[in-house]
């Protein structure tokens, strides 16, 4: 049941798999095509993104927001992950998103749930090797989304290089019938990549999160001016990041773009990708150089 302010809404807001299913239903049997834009949300201008590509490519676009537990690990962000629910549901409602699927953790991890996807191989690089249970909850909740919502397109951001990967892998793997699209990652005018997790950074630490971004624009740089030496070009990507400030670097690598091998000597194309602390903040990069 809707509370009265949610029943002033544009967008429809749905709770239970029951009443999204009956939705998804009409609207299929309707010939109408579906996109999916899933988020745990604290939404910003990348998650908009999503969701203006799925208003204006598909018939009817479903936002998902539910901060799924089971992909954090104990020691991680969960319980003090931001949830400014109303300030969503406005933004959503702004770029015309028709409906929003809410759901609690009950509802998708019922008494008794124990089922979880095996992610596929891709998942144990780079996140894998740090989050080694985060792709697993993150496959989980996704294909059970991409199930309930019947999607014909889920949208999701470049900015989680890795995820694509895996739930593309996973998609091809399991026959499910969804195309999904990649948005550009999308940043502050200083170059700063949107993250629901930048609200936790001081000033100071926002400046130096900066370096992610310019660790990114240097290696680049670099590789467009000939270096093909990728020893070296880690190297300095470490360099600078220390530089900079960053407190830990969980990676700073070149690699492969379809396989997240290592990519040395350097060939092209190739994804530079960064995950590093800042404070307590873990945030994450990518650039993909072709
Ligand atoms: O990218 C995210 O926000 C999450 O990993 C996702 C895809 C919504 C699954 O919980």
């Amino acid at each position: 049941m809707n509370t009265y302010w949610e029943d002033e809404l544009a967008i429809e807001i749905i709770k239970t798999c029951d009443e999204l299913e009956r939705l998804v239903s009409g609207l299929k049997s309707d010939g109408k095509t579906i996109g999916v834009v899933p988020t745990m949300g604290a939404l910003h201008e990348g998650h908009l993104s999503l969701a203006r590509a799925a208003v204006s490519q598909t018939d009817i676009a479903i936002a998902t927001i539910f901060l799924n537990p089971t992909q954090f690990a104990p020691n991680e962000d969960l319980t003090t992950y931001p949830e400014p629910i109303e300030a969503d549901i406005a933004k959503l409602e702004d770029v015309g998103v028709p409906y929003l699927f809410a759901p609690s953790n009950d509802e998708m991890y019922p008494p008794g749930f124990s089922t979880s996807v095996v992610p596929p191989k891709i998942s144990k690089r780079l996140e894998g090797e740090f989050r080694p249970t985060h792709f697993a909850g993150v496959a989980t909740v996704v294909l059970k989304l991409l199930n309930l919502t019947q999607a014909d397109i889920g949208f999701f951001g470049q900015k989680d290089f890795q995820q694509v990967m895996v739930i593309k892998r996973m998609i091809a793997d399991l026959n499910v019938p969804t195309e999904i699209r990649v948005c550009p990652i999308v940043r502050e005018s200083d170059g700063l990549a949107l993250s629901s997790r930048n609200v936790y950074l001081s000033k100071k630490e926002r400046e130096i999160a900066l370096s992610l971004s310019r660790t990114l624009d240097h290696v680049e740089k670099q590789i467009r001016s000939g270096l093909r030496d990728g020893f070296e070009a880690i190297t300095e990507m470490r360099q600078m990041l220390i530089d900079a400030g960053v407190d830990s670097i969980d990676y700073a690598i070149l690699a492969h773009p379809n396989t997240l091998e290592t990519n040395d000597p350097i060939e092209l194309p190739v994804v530079a990708l960064i995950a590093a602390f800042v404070g307590k903040t873990r945030l994450i990069d990518n650039r993909v150089i072709n």
